[in-house]
């Protein structure tokens, strides 16, 4: 898709959680379409710089970057006032920022419950409270959470993970019908499994438990629930967040809607 077709030159997105995996991808992907871009990501402060420098001479664009810390609504509201103060506007949201803790209900740790509900989901209330006054005024905003097949369907050992995406998919309905004569669009894209480092201990705890090989572990983990018998990368879910950012997906809000090898269709 050329920049011409998208017409996202010059709009602000800004994607939490950009410092790694299916964020960073998204934000390479909007940035080669000249959106100014907002990273935000647990990296330290000078490793932040560098890498929004690196866009900055890689695209031309304009970047700002964050390393708030999601569980805080502080620091949220923070992070979004110093990042409109920088680049002007969010035109463009994408909830990507997430964490996992896979074990059984009964000993979960309730800090990792508490964590995974604050950055998972009530992160991405704080942020969308925050940006959909502006985008309303403009007449024209793409939201994109990024939730997950779990926000769909469950499974064992992953209580607060799939509460938390559940949680995300009903977010994306209400705000898409408040906003829907707005200009705003909101959508949640439900991927499968994705090469990120999010499902590395995943994959480390089965190649242990069976003494297979990571590469061995991964193919399990993936065919465990998934018929199509590979991962996705990251760039694919960027490429899904574009598309909802175009002219064709003006239709598209208040859809969660699975990339997922089949996985929600058995
Ligand atoms: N990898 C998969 O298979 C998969 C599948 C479905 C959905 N997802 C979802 O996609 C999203 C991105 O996951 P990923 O696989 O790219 O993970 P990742 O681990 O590669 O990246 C996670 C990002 O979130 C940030 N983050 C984590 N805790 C934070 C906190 N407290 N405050 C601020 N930022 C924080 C990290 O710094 C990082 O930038 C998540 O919401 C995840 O649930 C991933």
């Amino acid at each position: 898709m050329s920049t011409l077709q998208t017409g996202l030159q010059g709009k602000v997105a800004l994607i939490t959680g950009s410092t790694s995996g299916i964020g960073l991808a998204t934000a390479h992907v909007l940035a080669e379409q000249g959106c100014h871009i907002v990273l935000h990501g647990l990296m330290d402060h000078d490793e932040g710089q560098t890498l929004a420098a690196e866009f900055r001479a890689q695209y031309q664009i304009n970047t700002f970057f964050s390393n708030a810390d999601l569980r805080e609504a502080n620091c949220i509201h923070e992070f979004i006032d110093n990042a409109v103060n920088a680049l002007g506007s969010i035109d463009i949201l994408v909830n990507n920022a997430g964490i996992q803790h896979t074990q059984d209900v009964a000993h979960f740790p309730i800090e990792k419950w508490n964590d995974i509900i604050a950055i998972n989901l009530s992160a991405a209330f704080h942020t969308i409270q925050q940006v959909i006054p502006a985008m309303a005024e403009k007449g024209w905003g793409r939201i994109i959470n990024i939730a997950s097949v779990h926000g769909l369907v469950a499974s064992a050992n992953k209580v607060a993970y799939c509460a938390a995406k559940h949680g995300i998919v009903g977010l994306t309905k209400v705000v898409a019908i408040e906003c829907a004569e707005q200009g705003i669009t909101v959508n949640a894209i439900c991927p499968g499994w994705v090469d990120t480092p999010l499902i590395g201990k995943q994959i480390d705890s089965i190649a242990s438990d069976k003494s297979l090989s990571y590469d061995e572990a991964k193919y399990q983990l993936v065919t465990s629930k998934q018929p199509l018998p590979e991962m996705l990368a990251p760039r694919q879910i960027g490429e899904f967040v574009l598309f909802l950012c175009g002219g064709a997906a003006r239709g598209i809000t208040g859809s969660s809607l699975p990339m997922d090898g089949a996985w929600t269709a058995q």
